[in-house]
């Protein structure tokens, strides 16, 4: 993977979750706090760490991944990240949507969120990432959004990938 050197910006493309709240992508800034408490439910720390500070640590050591905030209107909902590897592809890693915020919606509009941002990007082709396959809610997500296998695996985890973009009436095909 080569370094995120990109300053981006707020992501916001008119999604919303199921109660009308608007879905946002923000980069870390005084809110990186709240955003390192987002906390799965407890049966699911067998594929996500137990809290989003962890995805916070490990990036600011260095590395490819941009950890961002998930908002849904002004609340801090959730944690995602994304890079771009040696052979372009896009990457999304680390999502993670609070227990208190999961099943409204927001985590499907976030990958819409940065599946379209990655889609208008010059060098685009195609999005990957990778799930434990005894995930079930996360293989239902993402199946439901085109993402398939590519045939690789890595640390035991399947990967998938989808090309094009998720805007409009694509993003719920
Ligand atoms: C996976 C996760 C990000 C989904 O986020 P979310 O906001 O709860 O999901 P959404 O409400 O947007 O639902 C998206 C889809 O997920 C699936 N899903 C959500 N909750 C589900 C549940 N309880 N059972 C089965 N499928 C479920 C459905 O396919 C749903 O599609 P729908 O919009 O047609 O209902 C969230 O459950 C989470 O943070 N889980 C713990 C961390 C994790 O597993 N991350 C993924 C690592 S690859």
């Amino acid at each position: 993977m080569s370094s995120a050197a990109t300053n981006i910006e707020v992501i916001d493309d008119d999604r919303f979750d199921r109660h009308g709240r608007r879905v946002s992508l923000r980069p870390l800034g005084d809110d990186w706090l709240a955003v390192a408490d987002i906390a799965p439910h407890d049966n699911q720390r067998e594929f996500v760490p137990a809290l989003a500070a962890r995805y916070l640590l490990v990036n600011a050591r260095g590395g490819p991944w941009t950890s961002m905030g998930v908002y849904a209107n002004e609340v801090v909902a959730g944690h995602i990240m994304w890079a771009q590897d040696d052979d372009l592809s896009y990457w999304i890693g680390g999502l993670v949507i609070d227990r208190a915020q999961q099943g409204m919606g927001v985590g499907r509009a976030a990958v819409e969120l940065l599946t379209a941002w990655f889609a208008g990007r010059p060098d685009y082709a195609v999005t990957r990432l990778s799930y434990d396959p005894k995930n079930a809610v996360a293989a239902s997500l993402y199946e439901s959004l085109g993402f398939v296998s590519n045939g690789e695996w890595v640390d035991g985890e399947v990967v998938v990938e989808r090309s094009g973009t998720l805007r409009g009436a694509d993003a719920r095909a």
